[in-house]
Order: structure tokens, then sequence, then C-alpha cells
């Protein structure tokens, strides 16, 4: 396979050190029956780092798309565990399931997709989650969608903190108390809808440095988390706007871009869910009905 792109790495803060490429292809939404086919795709292009969940009922077709292209094992896999499988023993039983759909031995990244603080097993949860990673079926431990108090609690219960803190993040709503707990403690944050699930591109600042660098607002918009570190999975279901977020790393905005695209933040912004009340049990009918699969 010839690689046209390639992403930034960044070194993770786990005791392995362990090297991601900073921009890698989300599939929430891709339906099933496309999914093999956008991964193909996304990894022909270049993408070595593919972000699916249990929750996306995907998993079967990314693991297929993996073996169809000779890729399992030579790129970094995230997955994610479903709300209705928290718990300790559960987990370890969804992670099998899991693993078997994406054909691998290893998953290179395993996140608790929600804190659900209201249902109080997200603890227990991470100790399957390290468990998992003493035992070599996992590399990295992480997390979705937590806020400062639920690492925290993590971090009292278990002496350790997620790697990996995959979050809503897009310049209107960028989470900065949240990025702020993460860059202290050495905790990495991925951005999930980084480009506002398409929505946050028309903003003033975003459309004069786009006009000033001769790219488009998307490329902005992917520009501004990975200047500021944070790991980006942008979903396209297109060929050459998969490119085009691929290659967004190839210039820099000036400090003054970049300050004004944060100062965009806004408690209003928010798209995704409310992490302290946010209890969906992500079950098949479940995401059926919200439209998710
Ligand atoms: N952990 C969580 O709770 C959570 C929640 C949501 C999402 N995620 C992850 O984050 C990934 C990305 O989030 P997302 O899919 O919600 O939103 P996103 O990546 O911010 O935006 C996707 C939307 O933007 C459009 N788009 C993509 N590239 C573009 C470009 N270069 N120019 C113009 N439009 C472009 C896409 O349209 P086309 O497809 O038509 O190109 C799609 O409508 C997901 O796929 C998933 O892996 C995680």
């Amino acid at each position: 396979m010839t690689t046209a792109l390639t992403s930034p790495e960044l070194t993770l803060n786990d005791k392995a050190h362990t090297v991601i490429p900073q921009i890698g292809f989300g599939t929430f939404q891709i339906p099933a029956d496309q999914t093999q086919r956008a991964v193909e795709e996304a990894l022909e292009i270049g993408y070595r780092h593919i972000d699916t969940a249990a929750a996306y009922y995907n998993e079967e077709a990314v693991g297929a798309a993996l073996k169809a292209t000779g890729m399992a094992g030579k790129v970094f896999v995230a997955t994610k565990l479903r709300n209705c499988d928290q718990g300790y023993d559960q987990t370890l039983i969804a992670f099998e399931e899991s693993r078997r759909k994406l054909g691998l031995d290893v998953v290179d990244m395993y996140l608790i997709h929600w804190p659900m603080p209201r249902i109080d097993a997200y603890r227990q949860t991470w100790r399957a989650l390290l468990k998992l990673r003493e035992e070599g079926a996992i590399r990295v431990a992480g997390v979705s969608n937590f806020l400062p108090e639920h690492l925290e609690a993590l971090r009292e219960d278990s002496g350790e903190l997620p790697a990996v803190n995959q979050i809503e993040n897009h310049p209107r709503y960028s989470q900065p108390a949240t990025r702020a707990y993460c860059a202290e403690h050495g905790v990495a944050v991925e951005a999930w809808s980084p480009l506002g699930h398409g929505g946050d591109m028309s903003a003033e600042p975003i459309v004069a440095a786009a006009e000033a660098h001769g790219v488009t607002p998307a490329e902005v918009v992917l520009r501004w988390h990975t200047q500021s570190g944070r790991i980006i999975i942008p979903k396209s279901k297109h060929p050459d706007r998969m490119r085009q977020n691929l290659a967004s790393a190839g210039f820099d905005l000036t400090a003054a871009e970049l300050a004004a695209i944060d100062a965009l933040d806004a408690p209003e912004g928010r798209i995704g869910a409310d992490p302290v009340t946010y209890v969906q049990s992500q079950s098949w009918a479940d995401q059926k009905a919200r439209g998710n699969v």
C-alpha cells in the first residue's frame, strides 16, 4: 500500500511511552455497511489511527478493513466500552467481544466511553482496564468524557490516571477547565467532534485565518487542535476531505490566531451530552432510537 500522507505523532505519558498518531480517523455514525470501505479508504490515504467504539456497532467492519488491507497490528486502533457494560467483570467480558470483532490480539487503546457518575461504576471499570493492560491485552488505558472530578476519583481509588481523555472539543466548546487539569497531570487530550460535528467552521477568526493561509476553515480548526497539542479524530465519508484533514498539519497558525480561536469557547457551544448527567445504555436499541447507528 502506498502512503501519500502521514500524521504527526505524540508520545503519551504512560509507562510504556506509547507513540500515537496525532490525527486519527473517527468512525461514529458511519453505518456499519459503509465502514469497511471508509476505513480502507482512510488507510489508503495514510491514516494510521482508527477510532471506533462498541456503541458504534461497526467494530466488525473496522476489523474487516484491517484484515482486507493487511494492516491489523500495524495501525493504532482505539475502541470504547459501552455504558451498559460498566463494572469490573462485565468490562472484561465486553472487551473480549470488542477484541474478537476487531480481529486483534492486542487493542492499542481502550477507553471508558462515559463516566456515568450516577451509576457510580467507573472506578471498578477503570480497575478492569488496568488489569487488561497488565495482561498485555491493551496497550493504553484511557477514558472519554471525564471531568476533573471523575479523573481525581480514579486517581484516589487506583493511584493512576488515564493516559488519554477523549472529550468534546471544538472551537465553540473547548473545555478549558478539563484541559487545564489534563495538562497539569500529563493526561493527553483527544478531541472528539474536532470540527464541531461539521458546524464550527464559519466563525470570523477561523474564516480570516483560512484566507490568510490559503487553506480551508476545516484545516484551520484542525491545525488549531494539533498546534495546541491535542489528538484529533475527524470523521468524513469523503476521500477528498479525509485527505485534507490528514494534511492539515502542513502550516502554522500565529499565536494571535490561536488565541482568537481559543476565545470562541462558550458554555452554550456544547453539542454532546453532559458527562455529569448522561446515563444512556448505548444498547443497539438505544443507539438506533437516537439515530446514532
Ligand atoms: N467519545 C465520544 O463520546 C465521542 C462522541 C462523538 C464523536 N466521537 C468520535 O469523534 C469522531 C469525530 O466526531 P464527529 O464525527 O461527531 O464530528 P467531526 O469530525 O467534528 O465532524 C464531522 C462532520 O464534518 C464534516 N467534515 C469532515 N471533514 C470536513 C472538511 N474537511 N470540510 C468540511 N466538512 C468536513 C463531515 O461530513 P462528511 O462526512 O460528509 O465529509 C461530518 O459531517 C467520531 O467519528 C468518533 O470517532 C467520540
